[in-house]
């Protein structure tokens, strides 16, 4: 099963791999839990599995991200890569855009990629003209297939939308948090717009960071890295999530499926949405790549639907 970037981008898996942990030693420990070895397995299991959509972004690892995702892949072998350009200060003219992406191809050690995407909206110095502008350009010169946004709202995504219409070019997806504990992009219009826009979302934090695995909870297990400064990993909002992990056990239970994989097929199942699943060893790739393949019922979308209703604001 396949689904297309925008309304004529690359066609891709609804699943893709998040790999902001190869590489980041600030948020996720890379390096002392895990390292070189489980990410480069973790690539193995996800040609194997044929999961091979990847998300990077030149700031994951400052760099080194991008540049492991170089390392494993082999000519010729079908990868869609998505990265993104960090708008900054000091970068506000359109070249800086070019020589990022100039940049980000070199590590990757390939010459064109299927989605650019802008990693927040800021448009302080450069305005967002210049940047879809700059971006369409890199469209025209193939060394990128699709333009994506991300963190944008949905007035954002409609501007950036109608500035690239201009060139002939169509926004193909916002990347944004979304999770069955994180809907606010439901409340907020995002996704009504996306879907009237043509847009395709890619829901970042899918799992709510190992939340929705159901692996932490009250009585046992503390995260790794800067997850211990999260309120939602202490006891109280261990416990606050209780409802949910436990529909998406006994959803599992039925399903013969995990928990992580009830919460990412629920996602795809909104239709138009892709789930980025963040992953640092190769069994959690094979796992999560298990969320395809098979549908939740109508019925048992809609009851994840309730039982996360307090998550919609
Ligand atoms: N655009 C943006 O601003 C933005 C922001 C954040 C993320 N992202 C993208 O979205 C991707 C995913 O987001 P995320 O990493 O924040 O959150 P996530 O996908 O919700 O959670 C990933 C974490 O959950 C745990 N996990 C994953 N699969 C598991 C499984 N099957 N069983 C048990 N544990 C499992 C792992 O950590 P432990 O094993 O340590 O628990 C893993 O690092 C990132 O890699 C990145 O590509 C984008």
């Amino acid at each position: 099963m396949e689904i297309t970037l925008g309304q004529d981008g690359p066609a891709v898996t609804p699943l893709c791999i998040g790999t902001w942990a190869w590489g980041d030693k600030i948020f996720w420990n890379y390096g002392s839990d895990y390292g070189l070895n489980q990410v480069r397995e973790a690539f193995k299991v996800a040609m194997d599995v044929g999961t091979t959509f990847f998300d990077t972004a030149e700031i994951y690892g400052f760099g080194l991200s991008e540049d492991l995702l170089g390392q494993f892949m082999q000519p010729n072998q079908p990868v869609q890569i998505a990265t993104k350009y960090a708008p900054a200060p000091w970068r506000f003219t359109a070249q800086s855009v070019s020589d990022a992406l100039t940049a980000s191809l070199k590590r990757l050690r390939v010459e064109q990629i299927s989605l650019y995407q802008v990693h927040w909206p800021f448009s302080f110095l450069m305005s967002q003209e210049t940047l879809m502008n700059a971006l369409a350009d890199e469209v025209k010169r193939g060394r990128i297939t699709a333009v994506g946004v991300s963190n944008y709202s949905a007035a954002e995504m409609r501007q950036a939308h109608q500035i690239l219409a201009t060139r002939g070019v169509r926004l193909a997806t916002n990347q944004v948090r979304y999770s069955l504990i994180t809907r606010q992009i439901e409340s907020q219009g995002i996704l009504d717009t996306a879907r009237d826009l043509g847009v395709t979302i890619l829901a970042y934090s899918p799992l709510a960071q190992g939340l929705l695995t159901g692996k932490y909870t009250a009585e046992n297990s503390e995260p790794t890295g800067a997850r211990r400064l999260d309120s939602r990993f202490s006891k109280d909002g261990l416990k606050k999530i209780e409802p949910v992990i436990s529909l998406l056990r006994q959803l599992g239970e039925k399903h013969e499926r995990t928990p992580a994989q009830v919460a990412l097929n629920w996602l795809i199942a909104q239709g138009n949405v892709i789930a980025i699943a963040g992953a640092k060893t190769p069994e959690q790739v094979r796992q999560n790549a298990g969320a395809l393949g098979w549908r939740l019922s109508d019925k048992e979308v809609a009851q994840l639907k309730q039982v996360s209703r307090p998550w919609l604001q």
